[in-house]
């Protein structure tokens, strides 16, 4: 990146009522083809870009048609967590990257990508996860898919629990979604911290599931809805957003933005108040994970359909050491392998083992036994593909045997499940 291109993070200090805010949001904004934000839009996205303390990285330049030095490049992330099997793993959340398309092609989102992951291993995390808008800009950057995500129909008539699945005892309300408000961090942390591949919910999230903000809305959600579950002793320990979408539409449908109880039996309570309301056709949730455990749980697991998958979430491991310390090991075993790290930050011929949940990777001088670039073992991490899944389709390479340790060194019980999206 060469002069007059300077980069820099804009302080989250930087006054209300400078046109910094504006100027910088407006490169997102504008990179994915929105109007210019609202005044209450702008003092939103301070809001809770100062709550999450999050990094906004730019690249300023000058010149003609730029009044002054503009930012014409923007890179926000912020610090978060991941449930990586064995407690929650600092990891860095890269929420949205955009260059004015007369600046594209000239290294801006590769110099912004450099400086933050250099920041964020700095800064001690050995992870970064981010959502992507197309599938083939961040590989290149060690970025593979983690968590896939297959959304489900599932149609009201045909929805009944099987008489030995347990649904918990308790009560159902329907609330405004602001009524969250002194439930939503607890339940959300609750759940990322029962599932393995869960990212933490940033202030947006929070500000999005209670209703205080829609992006479609430009302002408080209108169409907004919220089921909670009280326990018999009275306690919030699940709840349910969903946005019905009219009467236009046949069959009449109802979008299930998101359900969030630890306990799963809560989760079939909510799944059941929302498909026992009247008049509703089908409920639609977008974020399912691939082998949903709610249609083997129903008397006929075809009133669930899955339609075509997406990918949510994106992990990249900068600190292999310490991010293996840090994950859950459901499998054993110990295996040589060669990781190609264009970055650097993991390249070289590593030892994995695991042992009693723990694992470690150290360098070494053995041969590898096992070939692949890091964005592959960033698919693997979660478990969301297996070692022996990804060398069908040329990904991993070495000896079968090999091959098949490691998928049984990254096995994991229980599949990932994430509800944040960024
Ligand atoms: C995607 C975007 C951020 C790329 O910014 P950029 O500054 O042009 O990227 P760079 O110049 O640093 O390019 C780095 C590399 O990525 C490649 N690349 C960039 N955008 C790409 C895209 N959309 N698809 C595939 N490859 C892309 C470049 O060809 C280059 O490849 P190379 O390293 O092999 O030469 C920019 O085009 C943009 O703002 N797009 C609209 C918003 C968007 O899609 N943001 C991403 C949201 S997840």
């Amino acid at each position: 990146m060469e002069a007059p291109y300077r980069y820099d993070l804009m302080p989250l200090e930087t006054p209300d009522e400078s046109p910094a805010w504006a100027d910088y949001l407006d490169v997102f904004r504008f990179g994915f083809l929105q109007t210019a934000a609202t005044d209450e839009g702008l003092a939103t996205y301070r809001t809770h870009r100062r709550q999450d303390g999050a990094w906004l990285g730019r690249v300023t330049t000058e010149g003609p048609g730029l009044d002054g030095r503009r930012a014409v490049a923007a890179f926000a992330s912020a610090p978060s967590t991941i449930n990586c099997g064995r407690g929650l793993v600092d990891a860095l959340v890269i929420n949205t990257v955009a260059v004015r398309p007369s600046h594209r092609r000239r290294g801006l989102l590769s110099h912004m990508m450099r400086q933050q992951l250099d920041a964020a291993r700095d800064h001690g995390r050995a992870l970064a996860t981010l959502t992507a808008s197309e599938a083939t800009i961040y590989g290149r950057y060690g970025f593979g898919v983690s968590t896939h995500v297959h959304p489900i129909e599932v149609r009201t008539d045909r929805f009944t629990f099987r008489p030995d699945v347990p649904v918990a005892a308790g009560s159902i309300e329907f609330v405004p979604p602001a009524f969250l408000k002194d439930h939503w961090q607890r339940l959300t942390r609750a759940h990322q911290a029962r599932h393995r591949g869960a990212v933490g919910h940033l202030h947006g999230h929070f500000l999005i599931d209670t209703g205080q903000w829609d992006s479609r809305d430009n302002g408080p959600a209108r169409s907004l809805r919220c089921a909670v579950h009280f326990s018999p002793a009275g306690e919030v320990d699940g709840f349910a957003l969903f946005t019905p979408n009219g009467w236009d539409e046949e069959p009449i449908t109802v979008t299930v933005r998101k359900v969030c109880a630890p306990d799963e039996s809560v989760s079939r309570a909510l799944w059941r108040a929302m498909a026992d309301m009247d008049l509703v056709e089908r409920l639609n949730l977008d974020f399912s994970m691939p082998g949903d455990p709610l249609a083997a749980s129903l008397t006929d697991p075809w009133a669930v359909r899955t339609k075509e998958g997406d990918d949510p979430a994106w992990l990249r491991i900068l600190d292999l050491p310490s991010a293996t310390a840090q994950r859950g090991f459901d499998g054993e075993g110990s295996v040589v392998v060669e990781i190609a790290d264009a970055m650097g930050y993991c390249s070289g011929v590593w030892r994995l083992q695991a042992h009693d949940g723990h694992g470690t990777a150290e360098r070494s001088d053995d041969a590898p036994e096992a070939a692949l670039s890091v964005d592959v073992l960033g698919t693997m991490w979660h478990g969301d593909r297996t070692a022996a899944e990804l060398a069908l389709s040329g990904l991993v390479r070495g000896e079968r045997s090999a091959v098949m340790r490691l998928s049984r060194l990254f096995q994991v019980d229980e599949r990932p499940i994430n509800l944040a999206s960024f």
